[in-house]
């Protein structure tokens, strides 16, 4: 099983990218064969809206999203983990998550491809407030946008507190965020 991780912090090594590391080694541990990509190092430009997906099979611009495409096809499983940024994912998650319309997009839309849809989707935030119900709203209605993207979404970790205590200090976490990787094995 293949399962793939975007770490849409712009730091490589802070909170969101441990959080991930450690669902990506649950599954990994139950025999998943993972990789990870941090939006820090990597040239996603936004959607330039040009359609060019429609028309063609693809997206029209050269940049780091081709790699993940290809990763993404035969993919089973995307773990996205963002910090929260103003009370919502970061421009970066955002950027990517518009960029998968050309490979992913619901069952509504004309260019929808039964092969592309089905697959498992685990999100992860992290965030500074203590509080892990204070951005609920929005965790819940992300979690609607990517069923409506006919994702089979298999749940949500929320991470806060890193304020006080980065995510790394917080004492049952490696436990329970490997526990949610390894449940996206079958
Ligand atoms: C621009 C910016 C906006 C933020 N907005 C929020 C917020 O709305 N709510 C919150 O709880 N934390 C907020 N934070 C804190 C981050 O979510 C938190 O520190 C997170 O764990 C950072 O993850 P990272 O170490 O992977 O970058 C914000 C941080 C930054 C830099």
């Amino acid at each position: 099983m293949k399962i793939l991780g975007f770490n849409a912090s712009p730091r490589q090594d802070g909170n969101t990218s441990w959080v991930l590391n450690k669902i990506l080694e649950g599954a990994a541990e139950r025999g998943a064969e993972t990789r990870l990509w941090h939006c820090g190092g990597l040239d996603i430009k936004p959607c330039q809206g040009c359609l060019g997906c429609v028309r063609s099979d693809g997206c029209v611009l050269a940049d780091d999203m081709r790699e993940i495409y290809a990763a993404l096809k035969p993919a089973e499983a995307l773990v996205l983990a963002s910090p929260v940024y103003m009370g919502q994912m970061t421009a970066q998650a955002k950027t990517f998550v518009d960029r998968l319309f050309a490979q992913i997009t619901p069952r509504f839309s004309p260019k929808f491809k039964e092969e592309n849809a089905g697959k498992k989707l685990l999100l992860a935030f992290t965030q500074g407030n203590p509080d892990p119900a204070m951005f609920q709203a929005y965790f819940d209605y992300t979690q609607k946008m990517f069923q409506l993207l006919e994702f089979e979404v298999r749940g949500l970790q929320v991470v806060a507190g890193t304020r006080e205590e980065p995510a790394r200090e917080q004492r049952g976490w490696p436990e329970a965020l490997k526990a949610a990787g390894a449940a996206l094995v079958i």
